[in-house]
């Protein structure tokens, strides 16, 4: 029985695998037995090299989650329960949550390329609540949170644990709604500017720490308010380079008002709007400075070097800002330029795939950029390092 559903599963993924070599594999037998029957293996990862701008698909995801979500609710549970012992996950869910009564009702994998798991819990009160557990070394996301709270931005991060089985980060489900999906779920007749206007805050508040990995994955929407999720990259020295990156592959905040691509004038007011909102942000954040500064060196220790060159990567931004305003809105302008005309391209290889299917066998670097872009605002993100792809 569960040799079939294996079967099926590695079955459902061998169409989006990529040729030997690329650097992106299908899932063995091996792999898949080693996670579901080994208790001190937590996460369910892709076969795939990083650092060579290897870019997964949603497609590539669900099928992915659905080797845990797939089982029905008994086995996905004996698999869970067990792990969850091993990595003592519900002692540091009732410290955190501070409910000795909680026990865990089900589990679902939500992550993306890792294995991110929502905990639905329930105790004596018998209400149901969800939190979300993923493995993470750097304590960034807790530190980023003070940022929000001092900014006035809404926040839901529960924690950073460190113990004996790990890093973890714990935060509180925020349902189903990433920015992508609010964004291609999208009705003409939908008023988005409260998320844009939040979108265009956070790249004004990413941009002044450094914050990389800002696609629209990492950005939840729930009951109105944006939360910032998946916080690495901070401070990180060059960012704005990426910044382009970003924008230019369409999965960067700005990237946003490429929905309105068909309609100029609309565009062109939600342009105006989106660097409105990020210069005063940016003005905001100057009026916190000091704060902000002080969060710093509380939450690093001066005794840390590297606390005087965060102190400075956040003071060099904000010494000019209109002058930093002027300077990110060219990088902006010019990088949402290069998304627009991408996104001819994307339009293009969709068609010519459409009419013969093939050409994704011929070539990996097509057929990784098709699935990769598909249901997603995305368009060929780092195509800038390969002259050599041209269709
Ligand atoms: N608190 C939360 N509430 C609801 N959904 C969440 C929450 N945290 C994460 N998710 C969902 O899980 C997905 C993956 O989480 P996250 O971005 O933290 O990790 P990841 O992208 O899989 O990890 P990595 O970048 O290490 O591969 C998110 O895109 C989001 O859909
Ligand atoms: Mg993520």
């Amino acid at each position: 029985m569960l040799e079939a559903y294996v079967t099926q599963f590695l079955e459902a993924f061998r169409p989006l695998a990529f040729p030997a070599g690329f650097g992106f594999d299908a899932f063995s037998r091996e792999d898949v037995i080693a996670y579901l029957s080994d208790e001190a293996q937590w996460n369910f990862r892709f076969n795939k090299i990083s650092g060579r701008g290897i870019l997964y698909g949603v497609c590539h995801t669900e099928v992915r989650r659905s080797l845990l979500n797939g089982l029905d609710a008994e086995a996905r549970m004996s698999i869970m329960d067990r792990k969850f012992k091993h990595f003592k996950v519900l002692p540091k869910l009732h410290l955190l949550l501070d409910d000795e009564s909680l026990h865990v009702q089900d589990v679902l994998d939500i992550g993306m390329g890792d294995s991110v798991y929502r905990v639905d819990l329930v105790g004596d009160s018998g209400e149901v609540s969800s939190v979300v557990i993923k493995q993470e070394e750097w304590p960034s996301h807790s530190f980023f949170s003070q940022v929000l709270r001092i900014m006035g931005f809404s926040v839901h991060h529960a924690g950073h644990v460190i113990d004996d089985r790990g890093c973890w980060e714990i935060s509180s489900y925020l349902g189903s709604d990433t920015a992508q999906r609010v964004l291609l779920g999208r009705d003409a007749s939908d008023d988005f500017s409260s998320l844009l206007d939040q979108l265009a805050a956070q790249a004004a508040l990413g941009d002044v720490f450094g914050r990389g990995d800002r696609h629209f994955e990492n950005y939840l929407f729930y009951q109105e308010q944006l939360y910032p999720i998946d916080v690495s990259f901070l401070f990180w020295e060059g960012n704005e380079g990426w910044v382009w990156k970003y924008i230019a592959g369409g999965m960067m905040e700005m990237s946003a008002l490429s929905i309105f691509s068909d309609q100029p004038e609309v565009l062109k007011a939600a342009k105006q709007r989106f660097f409105d909102v990020y210069l005063k942000t940016l003005a905001s954040i100057q009026v916190c400075e000091s704060k902000l500064v002080q969060c710093i060196e509380q939450y690093f220790g001066l005794k840390d070097p590297d606390t005087r060159r965060k102190v400075e990567y956040v003071r060099s931004r904000l010494l000019d800002v209109p002058g930093y305003f002027l300077a990110q809105k060219k990088i902006y302008e010019e990088a949402f330029e290069v998304m627009l005309a991408r996104r001819v391209q994307k339009l293009r290889l969709q068609e010519l795939v459409s009419a013969s299917p093939d050409i994704l066998n011929q070539n990996a670097w097509l057929k990784m950029y098709y699935l990769a872009d598909r249901d997603r605002l995305s368009t060929f993100y780092l195509l800038e390092d390969h002259p050599e792809i041209q269709f």
